[in-house]
């Protein structure tokens, strides 16, 4: 009902503009003028639980956004799940089937499969919202009619290492390095077909150094793992050989100490959100938004990230880097014939991922 009233007035508008609405049926919005003290009150005025997917592949991913988002707004209830981005967003869209399109499962969702987000887009299954921070966050990274908005840069092919098994000096910056034989055994990867930006980052290496690369690579004896976090917290470990990792997400263990390579290309992604059409919170979900968005969280939510997708916070310039593009994944992911590809090409000589589901371990 309400989709038929906004394509309607769609429908007016677009007579008046020539076709504007053709491609998108919803009305040009503004950027939010409202502080988020204000927001914060509308939300007040809903009832339920907002429920925000959030993707990631350890649970810890969620603890520093709903422990900050709890402490600022007491009085909203929310539920954020953590699980694989992929996962996320297909229980998105098998919700919004079996509920003939009344739901999608979240109000918000805030994940690392960027191709949805056109497509959901185009479906008319987003609500469009331009959070106060707008004009800050760098044009590439978000919808322009403010379906989907880039909230931080994610970041893979950064080389971990554990300062007491493999010292900053002895550790090379350059893959290619850890094809000499002081590294056998000692190598904790993610599987690359088990997460599409691994994924990207082992066709940067392919691209660069061919296939006998990853050939030499697995007669390394590499360690190989679900969930981006499973190394960092392996080479973290003092009883086992694993020292380094170079297709990973980084630890908070004071042992692991990181550098980028220097020579190879790297991963970096806008980590995108938004909100579904079909939340009946749209206050609350404005809210979440507004504050991922927000001064107060991009500021400590990623100590040390030189990366972010506002300009204030993007202190050495993600768009402006050599060694990696951050919009090279954006344009991998919307060919998936090509990803699948990929996929087994790698899962042939690798095998399906073996193990439990990251979100499950125990290895934290
Ligand atoms: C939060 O949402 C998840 C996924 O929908 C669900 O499994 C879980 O029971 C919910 N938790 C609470 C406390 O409602
Ligand atoms: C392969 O590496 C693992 C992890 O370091 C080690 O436990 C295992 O003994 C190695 N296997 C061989 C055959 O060297
Ligand atoms: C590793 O050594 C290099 C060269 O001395 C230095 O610039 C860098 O800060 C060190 N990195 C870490 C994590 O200690
Ligand atoms: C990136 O490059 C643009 C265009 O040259 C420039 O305006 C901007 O200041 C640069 N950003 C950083 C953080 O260096």
């Amino acid at each position: 009902m309400v989709r038929a009233i906004i394509l309607a007035g769609c429908y007016l508008l677009a007579l008046a503009t020539s076709g504007f609405c053709l491609s998108y049926g919803h009305e040009p919005i503004g950027i939010e003028s409202r502080s988020i003290g204000a927001i914060y009150q509308a939300a007040l005025k809903e009832k339920g639980t907002l429920k925000i997917s959030w993707g990631g592949d350890e649970k810890s991913n969620g603890a520093g956004i709903i422990a900050a988002f709890t402490k600022r707004f007491p009085d909203v209830k929310f539920n954020l799940t953590v699980d694989l981005s992929k996962y996320h967003d297909s229980r998105a869209d098998r919700t919004f089937v079996t509920s003939n399109g009344e739901d999608d499962g979240a109000d918000v969702i805030v994940l690392q499969t960027v191709h949805d987000f056109p497509r959901w887009k185009e479906a008319n299954r987003l609500l469009p919202y331009k959070v106060a921070t707008w004009n800050d966050i760098q044009s590439p990274f978000k919808d322009e009619d403010g379906a989907f908005t880039g909230c931080f840069i994610g970041e893979f092919g950064v080389i971990f290492f554990n300062d007491n098994k493999a010292p900053n000096d002895t550790v090379p910056t350059s893959y290619q390095s850890f094809l000499n034989p002081e590294w056998r055994n000692r190598l904790a990867l993610t599987y690359p077909n088990d997460d599409d930006a691994i994924l990207y980052l082992f066709t940067l290496i392919v691209k660069r150094h061919g296939w006998t690369f990853i050939d030499s690579l697995v007669s390394q004896n590499v360690t190989w793992l679900r969930g981006t976090g499973t190394p960092s917290e392996l080479i973290a470990k003092p009883q086992n050989e694993l020292a380094v990792s170079f297709a990973a997400s980084p630890t908070d263990a004071a042992v692991v100490s990181s550098k980028l390579p220097t020579e190879d290309h790297y991963v970096t992604w806008p980590q995108t959100g938004a909100i579904f059409a079909s939340t009946k919170m749209p206050e609350t979900a404005k809210l979440f938004m507004s504050y991922v968005m927000s001064d107060e969280w991009q500021a400590v939510a990623f100590p040390g990230s030189v990366y972010a997708t506002r300009k204030q916070f993007d202190t050495n310039g993600v768009l402006n880097q050599t060694l990696t593009n951050p919009l090279g994944f954006v344009t991998f992911m919307q060919d998936r014939a090509n990803v699948e590809r990929w996929r087994f090409q790698f899962e042939t000589t690798l095998g399906t991922p073996q193990g439990v589901s990251p979100l499950l371990d125990n290895i934290v």
